[in-house]
């Protein structure tokens, strides 16, 4: 039954998917982390198949005493050779494993260019200021001005750079195909960075998945974002035209009744201008339309987010937009009609269109 249970563990691990997956990484960090993986399987297994020979072995051997059943056989006591064998071969295993594990730390730790600077006193590394929160992310690129939240985009061929924080208890930033885990913390920042060498095939299908791997509360298995590689070309235009909706607010007055609405009820927590500043309480929603996932992980169509702000702490217990005992949105009660209209709005948000 146990080996049946493992058998079955290896199919419910779900290593089938490309953009998710360790065991098919991409970019150079994920790479480097998948052999150090490899390395210390590759010696654990050798040291269970190692002890398993000795113990079948002597198993065999000695399973009957060639001096008679009533003998009591030779009394040993301590082994010099043996004890010194069992804690010299130990610890070379261990220093093979810990010196390339070492240096890598180190290496994807060195976060140093990211304050480099061009002659104009530009920052010159991408960096992007990750933070998270309960239980979304958001995605700051300080150095073009721009926010997002829950999809991540970034260029391949090029080391990006993250400063790791988080808002409200510890949550975990990782992205099992290209590399982590780091933790993010609420009073210090962590760094490191990442690469990304393989480019998503289309932007609703093929994109890493990223995971909160640190358990936060009742949400936590939902804290997913997903992430965009896009060519460096692709993710210029990107930038340019996130910048480009800079400013632009909804209008209370607004002739659209899903405008209006969102102004009314939804932009004291959600930015829709491409930038921080107000609205930071919640997922800044700039070019939402182009997402492909509702709440970070609900399939991105009008139903779903139409359900989703009639009763979000239904798909996400526990988050924010619900009041303090999780029995009704913040915002009140909205009609059916103001539903609607706001879920064509925030639909239409997009800069790819
Ligand atoms: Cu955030 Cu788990």
């Amino acid at each position: 039954l146990f080996s049946l249970l493992a058998v079955m563990m290896v199919f419910l691990s779900g290593c089938g998917e490309d953009y998710i997956s360790t065991l098919k990484p991409s970019g150079q960090v994920g790479k480097e982390q998948f052999n150090l993986l490899m390395l210390a399987t590759g010696i654990m297994t050798l040291v269970v198949v190692i002890v398993s020979v000795i113990y079948l072995l002597a198993f065999l051997k000695f399973r009957r005493s060639k001096v008679g059943e009533n003998v009591i056989p030779k009394q040993v006591e301590g082994s010099h050779t043996l004890e010194i064998i069992w804690t010299v071969i130990p610890i070379i295993l261990l220093l093979i494993l810990a010196v390339p594990v070492v240096t890598a730390t180190y290496k994807f730790a060195d976060v140093a260019a990211m304050d480099e600077v061009d002659e104009n006193g530009d920052k010159t590394a991408l960096t992007v200021n990750v933070t998270a929160k309960l239980y979304w992310w958001e995605f700051e690129y300080p150095n073009q001005g721009i926010v997002t939240a829950q999809e991540l985009v970034v260029p391949t061929g090029q080391k990006v750079y993250f400063n790791l924080k988080a808002a409200d208890v510890k949550h975990s930033f990782w992205i099992p195909a290209v590399g982590g885990k780091m933790d993010t913390n609420v009073d210090n920042l962590n760094k490191f960075y990442l690469e990304f060498d393989k480019e998503s095939k289309d932007l609703k299908d093929g994109v890493f998945y990223g995971k909160c791997a640190e358990l936060c509360g009742p949400s936590h298995a939902l804290m997913d974002f997903k992430v965009k590689a896009l060519s460096p070309d692709a993710f210029d235009t990107w930038v340019a035209s996130m910048k480009a909706t800079d400013g632009k607010m909804p209008d209370k007055t607004s002739a659209d009744l899903g405008e209006a609405t969102f102004a009314q009820s939804c932009m004291g927590c959600h930015a829709v201008s491409g930038t921080s500043g107000p609205g930071s309480k919640g997922p800044n929603l700039t070019a939402f339309g182009d997402r492909n996932r509702v709440a970070g992980f609900l399939e991105h169509n009008e139903e779903n987010l139409k359900a989703w702000i009639k009763d979000p702490g239904q798909f996400k217990p526990g988050n924010l937009m619900m009041n303090a005992d999780g029995t009704a949105p913040i915002y009140g009660d909205l009609t059916d009609e103001q539903i609607q209209a706001l879920a064509t709005y925030i639909m239409g948000l997009s800069v790819e269109k």
